[in-house]
C-alpha cells in the first residue's frame, strides 16, 4: 500500500532516532555494568531493547507503505561520563523523542493514516514511560544523595 511522501520521510526521521538512542543506550548500559550497577545496567539495557522494538515497528511499517528503510543514518551521540550524565543525556533523547511522536502524530491525522498514528501513539506511550523512569532516578538522586542512590544501585555483595 503506496504511504504518504511526508510520512515516509518522517518515519525514517524516527528510525534515525531510535537507532541513535540504541547505539547511545548501549555504551550507557554497559558502562554501569562496568562500574558495577547492576541494577541501572539493566533498566538501560531494557530501554535500549524497547528502542530496538520501536525501530522493528518503525521498519516493518515504511515497508508496508513501500518506502525505502534508511538504516544508515545516525544523529549525534551524547556520552555521559558518570551516572547523573547518562540519566540526563538519556532523559534528554527521551524528552525529543516524546516531541518528534506527537509531531509525527499530527502529520498522521493530517494526511488521515489512522494505522500509522495508532503505531506512534503505542511507541509514544512507552517513551513517556522512559522519560518517567529517568524522572525519578533524578527525584531519588535529590532526595537521597548520589552515594545512597548508587549503593541501592550496585549487586549485593555475596558472600
Ligand atoms: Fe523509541
Ligand atoms: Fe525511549
Amino acid at each position: 500500500m503506496k504511504g504518504d511522501k511526508k510520512v515516509l520521510t518522517v518515519l525514517n526521521e524516527l528510525l534515525a532516532d531510535e537507532l541513535t538512542a540504541i547505539s547511545q543506550y548501549m555504551v550507557h548500559s554497559e558502562m554501569c555494568d562496568n562500574w558495577g550497577y547492576e541494577k541501572l545496567h539493566k533498566a538501560i539495557e531494557g530501554q535500549a531493547v524497547d528502542e530496538m522494538h520501536h525501530a522493528e515497528w518503525l521498519i516493518q511499517r515504511i515497508l508496508f507503505l513501500e518506502g525505502q528503510p534508511v538504516v544508515s543514518k545516525l544523529n549525534p551521540i551524547h556520552i555521559g561520563k558518570d551516572v547523573l550524565q547518562i540519566i540526563g543525556t538519556d532523559q534528554d533523547a527521551e524528552l525529543a523523542a516524546v516531541k518528534a511522536y506527537n509531531a509525527a502524530i499530527r502529520l498522521g491525522h493530517e494526511v488521515d493514516d489512522q494505522a500509522t498514528v495508532e503505531l506512534l501513539t503505542r511507541i509514544l506511550a512507552m517513551e513517556e514511560g522512559h522519560v518517567d523512569w529517568a524522572e525519578t532516578q533524578r527525584d531519588q538522586i535529590a532526595q537521597m544523595g548520589l552515594p545512597s542512590y548508587l549503593s541501592n544501585q550496585a549487586k549485593p555483595v555475596s558472600g
